[in-house]
């Protein structure tokens, strides 16, 4: 099976590296990142599990999608702020035998990339795996959860079949699911819980647990985005989401989540795939998002000014003490 990974972020390459202890696959990466690209082929890709590094050697990575070829399976892992644009840069990878598979973050993947290739030639799913980029070539798998998958008009196809057997075989906990769109809103609240917050406090996601007055923001973000789900007829595979978005922060304890990741590296987050997509869609529907449209804000304060002001202030009182 040729499987191609547009995206070689933390998750990306953590996929692509279980992926490619198999015999009977052949993984690609592609990224812009000439670094990461430049390390996985010198030394194959480091990947850090329970402390232990693991090399996996048998796949290689590019930045240019024509070397890559026809993928069997293209597996869309870059930001969903990016998601059109990759889909296009990459194009090459896609032969008209190529499926497609989004395990994004985010609200509207799902349509940017069937723009491109087709819908028919698109499946889509989640993933509460957590990993971090540690360096160039070097990743750690810092949380377990389960991915879901699932064809977009919820039939069974062989090709669901084959990927969940793909998947399952590189040692992820798989299941498919018949409700592709409630898969997506499910994962859509434990990101709007957990992502906005943990970019605002810089706390890993299993340290939220310890912190009562965040726990109740957590709270209300998720149920405001359960209304607003229920508002345009989503039905949620999780009947009680705060408790699942809880159960995902102590399943990914010592993970720093996306947002924070990207908070941290001064990259453009998720949030108006996230929190802002809640609000934007509650606003069309007449349902009310306070909570979200707050953590929204704060977050693109925090894109444009990072934590500038913190530290001028600071510095500011050490000199008048
Ligand atoms: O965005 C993330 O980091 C992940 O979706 C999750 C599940 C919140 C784990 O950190």
């Amino acid at each position: 099976m040729k499987i191609t990974v547009i995206g070689a972020g933390a998750m990306g390459s953590l996929y692509g590296a279980k992926l490619s202890a198999s015999p009977k696959n052949e993984v690609v990466l592609l990224d812009i990142w000439k670094e990461h690209v430049d390390a996985i082929n010198a030394c194959g890709l480091l990947l850090e599990e329970g402390g232990e590094p693991v090399r996996y050697g048998n796949l290689s990575a590019s930045t240019d999608a024509s070397l890559a070829g026809h993928a069997d399976f293209a597996i869309i892992f870059v930001k969903s702020t990016v998601t059109k644009q990759a889909v296009l840069g990459n194009i090459g990878a896609f032969g008209p035998k190529t499926t497609a598979i989004t395990l994004q973050n985010g609200l509207g993947n799902i349509d940017l990339i069937s723009e491109v290739v087709g819908r028919e030639n698109v499946l889509a799913g989640t993933t509460a795996q957590g990993a971090m980029v540690l360096g160039p070539g070097k990743v750690r798998h810092s949380g377990h959860g389960r991915t879901v998958i699932g064809e977009l008009d919820g039939t069974k196809t062989t090709r669901i079949e084959t990927v969940h057997e793909m998947l399952s075989e590189a040692g992820f906990e798989t299941t498919i699911s018949d409700n592709v769109v409630g898969l997506v809103w499910d994962k859509l609240l434990v990101n709007a819980g957990i992502n906005a917050l943990v970019g605002i406090t810089g706390l890993f996601n299993g340290e939220l647990l310890g912190y009562p007055e965040l726990l109740e923001i957590l709270e209300l973000a998720v149920l405001e985005g359960k209304k607003v789900a229920e508002s345009e007829g989503v039905k949620l595979g999780f009947p009680d989401p705060v408790s699942h978005a809880l159960e995902v922060c102590a399943a990914t304890a010592e993970t720093k989540a996306s947002m924070l990741q990207d908070v941290l590296n001064h990259r453009k987050t998720e949030i108006d795939m996230i929190n802002g997509a809640i609000v934007r869609i509650g606003g069309r529907n007449g349902v009310e998002t306070p909570v979200n449209r707050s953590l929204t804000n704060l977050i693109k304060f925090i894109e444009k000014h990072g934590m500038n002001f913190i530290e001028k202030h600071g510095e500011q009182i050490w000199k008048n003490e």
